[in-house]
């Protein structure tokens, strides 16, 4: 089965063709960083104008890429929530329209989901049961999977997301958004140790997250910085980098470790754009070999948002038979534990 997916939920559109049995074909991504970067964060009516531009080129780049012709594709899945509302709107009635003119069904996916099941993009997959961390710009979760739909929350972010944390941080140390990966790169210069910062919430019981504090000391230590000496310095900026990193770092791991122990499993699966951090990758492959278990990710490129996680879930689904039904539905925010569950795994 053919699966063109789409993703345009954010500032990314994605664009992915899958075939259940010769996988991934082709996939086409276009990030609209430089059309937000001025404004310090993504502009949801800017978002929404791009993905119009960019979504049926990318589609002709995934088709020409893969050598198959649009009447090949069995079926359209898209974005369906959560995200911003416009910006699914657009991929939604694309892929509607497509999927009519086509005479395919489409499928609406769960963006989180597809950030779930990337890593089954891989060689190397897990198997089910296995714990998911979720870490993204718009949410962190800790989430026991049985199988593809089969979802119970174990503990959220009881505030900022781990990936808002990073970008409020960075605009904080005046690094462009989106600021994860500025964080990381200038983190690798910053003074171990100069700057202790809270592990929140590691020393009460549960698996709930909470980054506002830790944006909070950020905040307090950049003014201390200051008053002592005017700006912030370059080293000043890294040595902060680098605290806020391990500590979010830190308190991912010992979460992670706490979730696997508390439901008896060995396999954590990491997924969302936090999780293309390499010391965060590094920090808990190490800590959770010391507990024999095992931890997956998807590739750099399918950590942040992409159109072949979107393509792979909706596929998985509608080998099982599900399909939309009619008329254009999107789902700004939209519960994990509320979608069906899937029987069949290809
Ligand atoms: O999954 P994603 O692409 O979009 C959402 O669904 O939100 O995640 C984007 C988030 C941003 O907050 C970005 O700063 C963060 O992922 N991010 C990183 C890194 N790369 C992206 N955070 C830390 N380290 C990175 N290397
Ligand atoms: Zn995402």
């Amino acid at each position: 089965m053919l699966i063109l997916g789409l993703e345009t939920s954010c500032d990314e559109t994605g664009v992915a063709l899958y075939h259940t049995e010769r996988g991934l074909l082709a996939h086409a991504l276009f990030s609209q960083v430089d059309i937000h970067v001025e404004y310090g964060g993504v502009v949801p009516e800017l978002a929404s104008r791009d993905h119009v531009r960019k979504t049926l080129p990318l589609i002709d780049e995934v088709l020409q890429e893969a050598n198959v012709l649009a009447g090949d594709v069995e079926g359209v899945a898209y974005t369906a929530g959560p995200g911003l509302v416009g910006a699914l709107m657009v991929g939604a009635t694309l892929a509607k329209a497509l999927a009519w003119g086509w005479g395919v069904p489409a499928l609406g996916v769960h963006h989180m989901e597809g950030h779930l099941l990337a890593p089954m993009l891989e060689d190397e997959r897990p198997d089910f049961p296995f714990i998911a961390l979720l870490v993204s710009g718009g949410h962190t979760q800790l989430v026991r999977v049985d199988a593809i739909g089969r979802y119970r929350l174990l503990g959220e972010s009881l505030d900022d997301a781990a990936g808002e944390a990073f970008d409020k941080t960075a605009k904080m140390l005046g690094l462009p958004y989106p600021g994860g990966p500025h964080i990381a790169r200038i983190a690798q210069q910053g003074q171990a140790g100069r700057f202790d910062f809270p592990r929140p919430m590691v020393n009460r019981p549960g698996l709930d997250f909470s980054f506002s504090g830790l944006k909070t000391h950020t905040l307090n230590t950049v003014d201390a910085c200051r008053s002592a000496g005017g700006e912030l310095s370059e080293q000043d900026k890294c040595d902060i980098a680098r605290a806020f990193e391990d500590a979010v770092v830190a308190t991912l791991v010992i979460k992670c470790r706490r979730a696997l122990e508390q439901e008896n499993l060995k396999t954590l699966v990491m997924a969302g754009g936090v999780s293309a951090n390499a010391n965060l990758r590094t920090a808990l492959k190490k800590a959770l070999a010391r507990q024999r278990a095992r931890v997956f990710y998807p590739a750099p490129v399918f950590c942040t948002d992409n159109g072949a996680m979107i393509a792979y879930a909706g596929a998985q689904r509608m080998l099982a038979g599900q399909v939309d039904s009619e008329g254009v539905r999107v789902r700004p925010r939209w519960p994990m534990e509320e979608l069906p569950p899937v029987a069949v795994v290809a």
